[in-house]
Formats: C-alpha cells, sequence, structure tokens
C-alpha cells in the first residue's frame, strides 16, 4: 500500500474572522505542503474545521449578547469562505459543533474512560459571587505564577506559554464583572497525562529531527513531571460529558478539539460515501500524520493530544509537528481582543491572493517570530513579484507573440549557457523538493526566485533582440528555453502562488505537470 498523509491544519476559534497570524502560524504552509505533495502524485487529504466550543466562544457571545450558535454560524462561514478565497485547499472544513463531532468525542472519552485513564476528583474552583457561576479558562484573568504577567488568562499565560490552572493565578478576576471570585469545591474529570510520561518520552526520543521549539518546550513540561489534567467544565455550551454522574458539565475544548480532526476525516470519507476510507488514514501504520500549528498550541499537540492517542490505541501517532513562531504586524504582537490584525477578509477586498501568499511565505515565521510591514509588502510585490518573475514572464512572451505568432520556436543546437539554465531548474526542483519535505518554506521560496532571477540573467545575456537577425537558430533556441523554464517555474510556484502558476500556464497553454516530470 502506498503511504498517506494525513495533514491537519489547527482548528481555527470560530470567535472571529481569519487574520495573517493565523495564516502564517499554519495554514499557508500546511496548504503549500499538501499542494507540493499532490504534485509529487501522493495520497494526501487536508483536513481541517473550525474550534466551536468553549470559552473563547461564549465569552464573545456575552460580548454581544447573543447566543454562541449565532457567533459560530457567522464565523465558520467567514473562515471558510475567506480560507477558500485565499486559496488554502481542504479535502473537508468541518465544525466541532455538529452531532457526529459530539458523537465522536464522547465516544473517545468513553473508551479511555473504560480503559480506566479518566477518573473523577474533588477539586476547588474559582466562582464569581456576582455573576453566580464557576470561572472556567478564560473567564478569569490574573497574574502568571511562571512569568509574573499581570495579564495572564485561566488557562494559559500568552507571554510564556504557560498552560495553566485558574486557580494558580495570583490576584485573579472575574473576566465579565472583574470581582476577584471565591474558591468553591466541585467534581471534574482529569485523565491521567501523569500515566504517559515515560511513553511519550520514549516516543518524542524517536523524533531527532523536530524542531527546537517543539523539543524545548516538552523537555521543560517532562522536567516538572506530568500530571492529571482536568479535562471537563461548567459551561452551557459544548460537548456533554457521556456520564450520568457529570450533568450539566461539557468536555474541556483542548479535549474535543483535536478529536476534530478525526472527526472532520469521518465526514470527509461519508462525503466520498466510502465510510470506512477514514479509518485507512487514522490506523495504517504507513500513514504519514502532520500537524501544522501555531507555537501556541504545541503543548497540546506534542504531548496532551498523543497521550490521548495513546490511551485510546488503535490510532497512529503524530509524525510531525511543524509549529511555526508568531507573525507580528508592524512590529505588534496581532491580537484579536485589542483589535490589532490584518484580517483576511478585509485584505481580499483590495488584493489577490498571492502577492500576500508570497510575502508570508517568504519571510514566514519558522524559527523566530517575523513582522510584516505594508512597506514590506508594497516593496516586495514590486521588487520581486513584478521585476522578478513578472518581467521574465512578459519580455518572453510578448517577443514570442511579436516574432513567432505566439507559436514555440524550434530548439536547434543547445550551448552551454542552455543546458546549464535547464540544468539549474533541475537542480532547484531537487532542492525545493528537499527543503519542502523539511517544512523550510521560506528557503524553499528563495530558490524558486533565485531561478527567476536566473532566468533573467539568461534572457540579458542571449541577447535576442540581436540574435533574431543574425543568428534566428540561436535566437529560437533561447526562446524555446525561456518557455521550457517559465513552464517549469509554473510549477515550481504552483504550491506557493497557485493563482499566477495557473495563469502562466494558462499564457502558455500548458497542464499542470506533475513534479518529477515537471519542465
Ligand atoms: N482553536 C485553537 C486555537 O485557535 C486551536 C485548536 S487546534 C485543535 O488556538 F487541536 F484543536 F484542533
Ligand atoms: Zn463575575
Amino acid at each position: 500500500m502506498s503511504q498517506k498523509i494525513l495533514v491537519t491544519s489547527a482548528l481555527p476559534y470560530a470567535n472571529g474572522p481569519i487574520h495573517l497570524g493565523h495564516l502564517a502560524g499554519c495554514y499557508l504552509p500546511a496548504d503549500i505542503y499538501v499542494r507540493y505533495q499532490r504534485l509529487k502524485g501522493k495520497d494526501v487529504i487536508h483536513i481541517g474545521g473550525t474550534d466551536e466550543n468553549g470559552v473563547p466562544i461564549t465569552l464573545a457571545a456575552e460580548r454581544e449578547g447573543v447566543s454562541p450558535k449565532v457567533i459560530v454560524d457567522r464565523y465558520h462561514k467567514s473562515i471558510k469562505e475567506s480560507l477558500e478565497e485565499f486559496g488554502i485547499a481542504f479535502d473537508n472544513f468541518s465544525r466541532t459543533s455538529i452531532p457526529l463531532h459530539y458523537r465522536t468525542a464522547q465516544d473517545f472519552f468513553v473508551t479511555i474512560f473504560k480503559k480506566g485513564y479518566i477518573f473523577p476528583r474533588e477539586t476547588t474552583q474559582l466562582f464569581c459571587s456576582s455573576c453566580e457561576r464557576f470561572l472556567a479558562d478564560r473567564y478569569v484573568e490574573g497574574t502568571c505564577p511562571n512569568c509574573g504577567s499581570g495579564e495572564a488568562r485561566g488557562d494559559q499565560c500568552e507571554e510564556c506559554g504557560r498552560w495553566l490552572e485558574p486557580t494558580s493565578l495570583k490576584d485573579p478576576r472575574c473576566k465579565i464583572c472583574g470581582t476577584s471570585p471565591e474558591v468553591r469545591r466541585t467534581v471534574h474529570w482529569f485523565f491521567s497525562l501523569d500515566r504517559f510520561q515515560k511513553q511519550l518520552e520514549d516516543w518524542l526520543s524517536g523524533k531527532p529531527d523536530w524542531k527546537d521549539n517543539v523539543r524545548r518546550f516538552c523537555e521543560g513540561w517532562f522536567r516538572s513531571g506530568l500530571e492529571p489534567r482536568p479535562i471537563t467544565r461548567d459551561l452551557a455550551w459544548g460537548v456533554p460529558v457521556p456520564l450520568k454522574e457529570a450533568k450539566g458539565k461539557v468536555l474541556y475544548v483542548w479535549f474535543d478539539a483535536p478529536i476534530g480532526y478525526i472527526s472532520s476525516t469521518i465526514e470527509w470519507a461519508e462525503n466520498k460515501e466510502e465510510a470506512d476510507l477514514w479509518q485507512e488514514y487514522w490506523s495504517s501504520p504507513d500513514t504519514k500524520l502532520v500537524h501544522f500549528i501555531g507555537k501556541d498550541n504545541i503543548v497540546f499537540h506534542a504531548m496532551v493530544w498523543p497521550a490521548m492517542l495513546m490511551a485510546h490505541g488503535g490510532y497512529i501517532l503524530p509524525s510531525e509537528i511543524p509549529a511555526n513562531e508568531f507573525l507580528n504586524v508592524e512590529g505588534e504582537a496581532m491580537s484579536t481582543s485589542r483589535n490589532w490584525a490584518i484580517w483576511l477578509p478585509d485584505y481580499l477586498k483590495e488584493f489577490e491572493p498571492d502577492p500576500l501568499r508570497y510575502c508570508i511565505a517568504i519571510n514566514a515565521p519558522e524559527t523566530r517570530d517575523a513582522d510584516f510591514t505594508w512597506m514590506d509588502f508594497q516593496a516586495r510585490v514590486n521588487n520581486e513579484l513584478a521585476d522578478v518573475l513578472g518581467n521574465l514572464v512578459n519580455r518572453t512572451v510578448a517577443f514570442v507573440f511579436r516574432y513567432y505568432q505566439g507559436a514555440v520556436p524550434r530548439r536547434h543546437r543547445m550551448r552551454s549557457e542552455d543546458t546549464n539554465l535547464l540544468g539549474e531548474m533541475e537542480e532547484t526542483r531537487r532542492e525545493v523538493g528537499d527543503l519542502l519535505e523539511g517544512f523550510n518554506v521560506k528557503k524553499a521560496l528563495r530558490q524558486v526566485m533565485d531561478l527567476a532571477k536566473a532566468g533573467n540573467r539568461y534572457f540579458d545575456h542571449s541577447k535576442i533582440w540581436e540574435t533574431r537577425e543574425k543568428k534566428p537558430d540561436t535566437c529560437e533556441t533561447s526562446l524555446s528555453v525561456l518557455l521550457q523554464l517559465m513552464n517549469g517555474l509554473a510549477t515550481l510556484m504552483e504550491p506557493f502562488l497557485p493563482f499566477t502558476a495557473r495563469r502562466m500556464r494558462g499564457i502558455l497553454r500548458t497542464e499542470l505537470d506533475g513534479w518529477d516530470e515537471a519542465g
């Protein structure tokens, strides 16, 4: 059986539109990777959807005074449409508020509950006496016990990335009314993460080439020792805990959300009317499971989720977790709550997708945070997309139309500069392939641009405007080499700039080649 590749992109919360941070963090690198694998002829599917449970949703609903359903319907639609328009090609884009997902998440819970990895425990929880309710996760804010940031949320500190419990915050306050909450006793169900520490350590030690950011995070966690984690919440919105004794409680959103990868794959198979097909992806040891995420999601994907999969049994574990750092805008971290972001729907009202795909990919926050500025956008569009790529295509095509009626000129004897350029193209294809296999999008795109630059140098040196009259054979050969280069570039660019690549194939009147046969 041929190897399958199951690619997922982190499920964005359906509490706002997509912004550039999401795109740079996972959707664009995932799409580039998937398009590349598809060109290679690989059996690859890209699975996604919106994360529609949890406090991020209920808080947004309360802020607007509408039901959570109104919020998730609105933003599921917005997110799905804008990603589509941006060319992010999903095989299935689901949502975690549908019955299929509820069932899948509940079955998952019951399976590991029956295996003894989930247990109830009386705990203390923060209760707001003025709102008269328990404050789950982001309903509490306070000072981070780890780094001292004054704006830590009850579930996680954005400053240092530490996963928190609301009761561990110093000076906690209710997010809704600002009251300082009291501590009350309640029962929650816990997942025995601690029992998987050894297995997780062994598993991760088999991943020496994973990115540093992921490895460092996990090593830190192992050092402080894993503990059981509460996986239920007192909320009126979400997947009900499938236990009689847990009435009124829902699954913690970070428990059900990654199961969304599975339910979305099930939905994909059902839509294809091959209901069992999803299992071939999730259970076959040959499948390569790749989770694209942003760095704030590392702990869940590299530790909690694999432990859940181990506890459940019968599923494969992640093969790769390419986690990107953050993209800032004009030097400042993006933030939905401070409304500091570039929203994809706004961008798409003004511009085409490819210029932004280009700018994000060439400046991808792969090993450290990167910055997006409009100045840089303008400069790159003019100096790189227009001057390098556009120029090569325009002057070659214009010449062929003007003097050869748009027909591909014949190829005569090849000189070394001709074979060198085509050799460089082969070499670039190999290098870009290797780089993309290793998730190095930025370097890969630079190689493609270097090839286009080499094409421009070749154009200048070939002096076709002189050879056309004096040495017509040489001129025809140069043009046929340039056109072959452009066709090769149209394939090389397809993962990064699919709209431009398609336009180029339209001009050349060629079909999309496979990656290996390209050129
Ligand atoms: N909604 C989460 C976030 O935006 C990501 C969830 S990823 C998945 O940070 F694992 F839950 F799917
Ligand atoms: Zn309150």
